[in-house]
Parts: structure tokens; C-alpha cells; sequence
């Protein structure tokens, strides 16, 4: 299987002098092409530090990140960036999305920094995606004037206008209710059954049961991780309580 992201001893510190700290202390991970995995812990761990050093968002101080064959470590800035835009689609807990612009146009902005000259295909585009997530009467509403879950998904269309190789959530259902939730992670599964991969940082146990394999961060180490069966809808309760049972087993 090939891997869509390697990291390799990553090391990230921050601080200066006695006060440097490793939030990552080399961390080791490797996520294959089409993968729906998770990454749980405590608050501070290093999830979304590692989320940030596996996409080249944040340099690292030592190790390597290999994205998609390519040592991000190997290619200038300007370079780490076209591949973000490219082959990667950011989701956060709170979408950051521009407030003078409405909901269609939040949405194109991203496709259209890397392809200007196509407007009209980046238009279909987004309108296909925001049929496929139910948001296709908010074209034009300010960002103000829809619920968290519509802004989510509004989040996820912009995540996918370039068809991303990998999708990043930090906590994407972290803010919503738990419908909204389980409805945007429903949207996940049938994003990742069509090829995308997936890597979310949860505290919620029942969002990281969706995915295929869970990582457990404490103290800037991946210190455990179990691997479940591809979700099928089944069952929910029982991954639920064998991550229960593992985070209980490593005390975090
Ligand atoms: N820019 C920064 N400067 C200094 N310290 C930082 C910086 N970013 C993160 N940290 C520290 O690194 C540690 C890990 O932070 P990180 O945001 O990765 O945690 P997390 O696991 O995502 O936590 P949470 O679940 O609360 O989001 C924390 O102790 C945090 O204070
Ligand atoms: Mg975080």
C-alpha cells in the first residue's frame, strides 16, 4: 500500500534555552493512501502540532516528513505550499471562512488561488459539492446567517475543491451537537470510501470509532494505537468501549 504521509522521528520544540520543550518528541507515523485514521490524547498532547508538522503547515526541528514521495524537507516553502493547496484539504473545529464574502464564494476561494483561469468549472464544482452536503440554497448567505453544522459543511466542500489526496480535521465535530456531528461524519465516511484519506484529531470517542485505526498521543509520543475493522454502521457501541478499554489500559 502506498503511504500518502511518513513521518519519521519528528521533533518539534518550543521555547527557548531551559524553557524548550519537545511538544513532539519524536513521533513516528505513517498513514497510507485512502486511510481513515484518528489521533486521540489528552489536551497539550501534540495532536494538532503533529497535524500541523505531517502537512507542512509548521516547520519541525528534526526528523522527516515524507508527503506523497516527495521529503517536504528537500523543497523550498513556496513549493510545501502549492502541495498543501493541491493534495490536501484543511477542516477545522471552527471553519475559518472570510465574513465579507458569502458561503459559495468562502467555498471557491481556495480553488481559485490555484487555478484562476477556470471559473466556471470551479463554480460547478463547488455547487455539485454543496448538493452532495445538503447546502445548496446558502450559496449566497453571509457566513453569519447559517447553523454550525451548514458552516461545517460548507468547510468540507472548501476542503474538497481540489481533490485532496488527504483531508485534516482538527476536532471538525468538536463544536456541533451530536446529530451534526454524527450527519458530518457520515460525510466523512463516504468521502474516505471514495479514495480520500482521512486523519482527524478527536476527543470523542465516538467520532474516532468511524475510523479505521486510532492513534493515542500523550506527552508528544504516539504511546498506542489500536486498528479496527472498516466501519460498516454496525456496532458502533462495542469500538466504542474496546477505545474505552485501550485508553483506560494506557492511563490517558
Ligand atoms: N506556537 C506555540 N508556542 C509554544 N507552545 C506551543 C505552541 N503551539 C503549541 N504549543 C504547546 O504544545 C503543546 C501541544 O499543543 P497542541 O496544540 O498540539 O495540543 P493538542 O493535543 O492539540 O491539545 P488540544 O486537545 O487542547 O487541542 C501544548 O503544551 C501547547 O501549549
Ligand atoms: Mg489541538
Amino acid at each position: 500500500m502506498n503511504k500518502i504521509v511518513i513521518g519519521e522521528q519528528i521533533v518539534k520544540s518550543f521555547g527557548e534555552g531551559n524553557e524548550m520543550r519537545n511538544v513532539l518528541d519524536g513521533v513516528s507515523v505513517e498513514i497510507d493512501e485512502g486511510e481513515f485514521v484518528s489521533v486521540m490524547g489528552p489536551s497539550g498532547s501534540g495532536k494538532s502540532t503533529l497535524m500541523f508538522a505531517l502537512s507542512g503547515t509548521d516547520g519541525i526541528n528534526s526528523g522527516k516528513v515524507i508527503f506523497d514521495n516527495t521529503d517536504l524537507s528537500t523543497i523550498n516553502e513556496e513549493n510545501v505550499s502549492d502541495i498543501r493547496r493541491s493534495k490536501m484539504g484543511f477542516v477545522f473545529q471552527q471553519p475559518t471562512m472570510l465574513k465579507n464574502l458569502n458561503i459559495l464564494d468562502n467555498i471557491i476561494l481556495p480553488a481559485m488561488h490555484t487555478n484562476r483561469k477556470n471559473t466556471e468549472n470551479i463554480m460547478t464544482k463547488a455547487r455539485a459539492l454543496m448538493k452532495r452536503v445538503g447546502i445548496s440554497d446558502l450559496a449566497e448567505r453571509d457566513i453569519t446567517q447559517v447553523s454550525g453544522g451548514q458552516l461545517q459543511r460548507a468547510g468540507i466542500c472548501r476542503a474538497l475543491m481540489n481533490n485532496p489526496k488527504i483531508i485534516f480535521g482538527d476536532e471538525p465535530t468538536g463544536a456541533l451537537n451530536s446529530k451534526s456531528a454524527q450527519e458530518i461524519m457520515d460525510l466523512f465516511s463516504e468521502i474516505n470510501s471514495e479514495g480520500t484519506a482521512i486523519m482527524l484529531v478527536t476527543h470523542d470517542a465516538k467520532v474516532a470509532a468511524r475510523t479505521d485505526r486510532i492513534m493515542f498521543m500523550h506527552d508528544g509520543k504516539i504511546v498506542s494505537e489500536i486498528k479496527l475493522s472498516r466501519f460498516d454502521g454496525t456496532d458502533i457501541d462495542g469500538r466504542v468501549e474496546r477505545i474505552a478499554e485501550k485508553m483506560l489500559e494506557i492511563d490517558i
